[in-house]
């Protein structure tokens, strides 16, 4: 496995490949990587029919606010290019922020209206500084597929429909979100768990499946889909919600009484340490 850390070496890998007739299929990173990032990296061979893959480890400053974790984000170089290797990575791209962000760098993307609600509402900013990266990186990759996690799954809808606007050559595929066995969606930011925090974390796939369980019996108002969620997250004494919603789940539009496939996605709070889940209910 090659561990790249310019743009050039990069394009020098993969060109001739792709000029060969390869596939080249690409997971971008934060690191810091689980089994939720393996999955990627192994379905871009296995489901997305890469002949090549290369994964990306980059913590992007520009996606973090100034009162995030950038500076304490987890990192594990060595671990992760281990991980990269075990999933079948035949390349790591690991740029440093100078590669991406040179000095006299101007440029940003902004996606429109699937922004706005959700994390685009608590974290201004971010999805421009998720889309500018992934731009970049599709730029330098030079890829056929890119994968990413339905965990993020606004992220997905926005890089999407970036990808569609820009007329970027790049398919993006979308995989199912990788738990724990007791049903903690998996991220980078577990680790910043207490014990107690960990266990309370729970009772967000429980809320999920509160909500899952009131559409399997036919409900389908978003406020008592919502507030079957919310019952089961407020047990928890240490959760701060910041969002439980339900959204269209194609272009993430509000919705009241759910005619087609929706989200349910939440972003909660356990001391500094938010996170995410969702879950789509199709009709
Ligand atoms: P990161 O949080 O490291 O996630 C990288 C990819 O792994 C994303 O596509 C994310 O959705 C996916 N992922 C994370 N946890 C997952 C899980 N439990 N199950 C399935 N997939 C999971 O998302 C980012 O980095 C960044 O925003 C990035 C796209 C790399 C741009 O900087």
């Amino acid at each position: 496995m090659e561990v790249l850390t310019d743009i050039a070496a990069v394009r020098a890998f993969v060109g001739p490949r792709r000029r060969a007739g390869e596939r080249v299929g690409f997971v971008p990173t934060m690191g810091f990587l689980h089994d939720g990032h393996l999955s990627l990296m192994r379905a871009a061979r296995s489901e997305a029919g890469a002949g090549v893959v290369i994964a990306s480890i980059f913590v992007n400053p520009t996606q973090f606010g100034p009162n995030e974790d950038f500076t304490r984000y987890p990192r594990d170089e060595a671990g992760d290019l281990a991980k990269c290797r075990d999933a079948g990575c035949d390349a790591v791209f690991l740029p440093p922020v100078s590669v991406m962000y040179p000095e006299g760098h101007r440029t940003t993307i902004h996606v429109d209206a699937l922004t706005g609600p959700l994390c685009g509402a608590s974290r201004p900013g971010h999805f421009d500084g998720v889309c500018t990266v992934v731009a970049k990186l599709f730029g330098i990759v030079g890829c056929d597929v890119a994968l990413f996690g339905e965990k993020d799954y606004q992220q997905l809808a926005v890089l999407r429909q970036m990808t569609r606007d820009l007329d970027l050559p790049v398919e993006v595929v979308g995989h199912p979100i990788v738990r724990e066995p007791d049903g903690l969606a998996m991220s980078s930011r577990n680790v910043y768990l207490s014990a107690d925090e960990r266990a309370q974390a729970l009772t967000l796939s429980r809320g999920l499946a509160a909500a899952r369980a009131a559409w399997a019996t036919g409900e389908r108002h978003a406020r008592v889909l919502e507030a079957a969620a919310l019952a089961v997250v407020r047990t928890a004494p240490l959760a701060d919600v910041d969002y439980i919603e339900v959204r269209d789940a194609r272009d993430l539009g509000p919705v009241d009484t759910a005619a087609r496939d929706v989200v349910l996605a939440l972003a909660v709070r356990f001391g500094r340490t938010r996170l995410i889940d969702n879950t789509v209910l199709r009709v």
